[in-house]
């Protein structure tokens, strides 16, 4: 079976020294501040065109000027001092649209990165890596399953060029570094979530794991089947997986740098500066819902129920060119999700890893009683640290929207980390509370817990409040339930309809700050 996703060539990124005096072939991009900058002849051509289009400096507005043969975008931006990191990425992104659309093979961006770092309260090398990111991303399609002739007429962006002055030739160096890093392992996330569930079956992802260990020195990779689960007691993942014919995987990844490996860290306590960070992904590869059987409509777009996996391999696909300090853990239960003569059944009881019996209400809760198992599992890596990205609850989605993910936690540090990481990855986060009255709406008669409360308001919390007792003991958790934000209905600047790779950037940011 061949594993390897096939990644679109990425389009290339350099720095030219700024220069006002000619506009450059291909798709010249200015901001409307800038435009006095350039020289009177060209900058009184420009004006005139703006004022006649009624141009507004409004953020996402973009003019396409031609000037006899030459193309140039200007582009609103509003008020920099109200630009996020989100928005920032957002204008890059309609760039990178926009040059597509007029077939323009190259960039050139004229960027006053002092200005705007100084206006918008970020450092240039960050600027730029959102910028690359935005036009990364912005430049995303699926089209692997269309006709090939239509993969042939898509047009490719090959060079994107930043006139930047040289005195931050270094700074914007790393920024392109980072951010390309940061958008492909988006994109490996993107592809696999929009890859049919028939194609990303468990036995799938384990051999993508595994791929990625194999290219990889500083990746080790272990894959649990069906047997050795029995062995260790994971009735919840091998009570999920009872109804289908894939065969259940439990991936576990391991990232430790070179460094690390050769002070003998196969001592499994973590030195002080040296932390172990265990990160888990929800992959179910496809939710029917089991015998609690989802609707038509609810069913349509279950082959995402893997993205928390997904961001988890896009993150693992890039981790050592970012040489982090921390080692890294990730573990995926992946499993699918069906209804058959030998499915679990609401009112089945399954015992978890941990030794905790569940009641199962309802086998479309599944997500939860997967990762109970992986929660508890995590205890063998000594963590210092845990985080988990699963697609959980709709609830979810009806708290805070579809771009918004539910963060969870019970360490006020880690929550104050990842929201300044959401902040300043672009991805959206918001906490919820797990409040702990409602710990007993999960109490059953009959078993040590029931996997859904009867009520039906506050579904997002008591998701999270079922999988809390499963963590270990005084680790600090996060569990950022992405239900919201995983999938895109329509398209937008940033994304394409369909998987948006949610997770990557956030945690590749909360990574690097360690
Ligand atoms: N995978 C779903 C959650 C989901 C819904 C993800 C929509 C993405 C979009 C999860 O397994 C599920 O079915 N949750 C149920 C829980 C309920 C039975 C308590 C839900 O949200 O309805
Ligand atoms: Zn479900
Ligand atoms: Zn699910």
């Amino acid at each position: 079976m061949s594993v390897r996703l096939r990644l679109a060539a990425l389009m290339k990124f350099s720095i030219t020294n700024t220069s006002h005096t000619f506009i450059p072939a291909g798709l010249f991009v200015v901001f409307l501040h800038e435009v006095t900058s350039f020289e009177p002849k060209i900058r009184k051509q420009i004006e005139k065109i703006v004022l006649s289009e009624q141009f507004e400096d409004k953020q996402g507005k973009t003019l396409l000027i031609r000037i006899e043969q030459n193309k140039i975008l200007v582009v609103g931006l509003g008020k920099l001092e109200e630009l996020t990191m989100h928005d920032w990425q957002t204008v890059f992104a309609h760039m990178a649209r926009k040059a597509k659309e007029v077939n323009a093979k190259t960039l050139t961006i004229a960027l006053p990165i002092e200005a705007f770092a100084k206006k918008m309260l970020m450092i240039p090398e960050k600027l730029i890596q959102g910028a690359v990111e935005g036009l990364i991303l912005g430049a995303y399609e699926f089209l692997k399953h269309k006709h090939t002739d239509e993969q042939k007429k898509e047009k490719k962006i090959e060079e994107v060029m930043f006139c930047v002055d040289t005195k931050f030739e270094k700074e914007v160096q790393k920024g392109i570094d980072v951010g390309q890093r940061t958008g492909k392992a988006t994109l490996f996330a993107r592809d696999l979530v929009n890859e049919p569930s028939s194609v990303t079956t468990p036995t799938f992802l384990s051999l993508i794991a595994q791929s990625l260990a194999k290219d990889n020195q500083d990746i080790s990779c272990e894959i649990l089947g069906k047997k050795d689960m029995e062995i260790l007691g994971m009735g919840g993942i091998l009570g999920i997986a009872k109804g289908s014919d894939e065969e259940p995987k439990l991936i576990v990844l391991r990232y430790s740098s070179k460094e690390e490996r050769s002070k003998g860290s196969s001592s499994r306590t973590s030195s002080l500066n040296n932390k172990t960070i265990v990160l888990v992904g929800k992959g179910v590869t496809f939710d029917s819902g089991g015998l609690s059987l989802k609707s038509q409509e609810g069913m349509e777009t279950m082959k995402i129920d893997m993205a928390g996996a997904a961001s988890i391999l896009g993150f693992f696909s890039v981790i050592s060119e970012l040489h982090p300090r921390a080692t890294v853990i990730g573990l995926i239960p992946a499993v699918e999700n069906m209804p058959s003569g030998k499915a679990i059944k609401p009112g089945d009881i399954v015992t978890s890893y941990k030794g905790k019996t569940i009641e199962i209400i309802s086998t479309d809760a599944e997500g939860r009683v997967i990762l109970a198992d992986v929660l508890a599992f995590a205890e063998t890596f000594h963590p210092d640290t845990i985080i988990d990205l699963a697609t959980l609850t709709g609830a979810c989605i009806v708290a805070l929207g579809d771009e918004v993910a539910g963060l969870f936690t019970t360490d006020r540090r880690l929550g104050e980390h990842l929201l300044t990481d959401s902040f300043m990855s672009g991805e959206k986060l918001w906490e919820l509370p797990l409040v702990k009255d409602y710990e007993e709406l999960l109490r059953s008669p009959i078993a040590d817990m029931k996997n859904v409360s009867k009520k039906r308001y506050g579904g997002a919390i008591t998701g999270a409040l079922f999988l809390k007792p499963f963590v270990p003991e005084g680790v600090p958790w996060a569990h950022i339930d992405i239900a919201g934000p995983a999938w895109q209905e329509k398209d937008s600047a940033l994304c394409p309809e369909g998987g948006t790779g949610f997770g990557v950037r956030l945690i590749l940011e909360y990574l690097k700050t360690q």
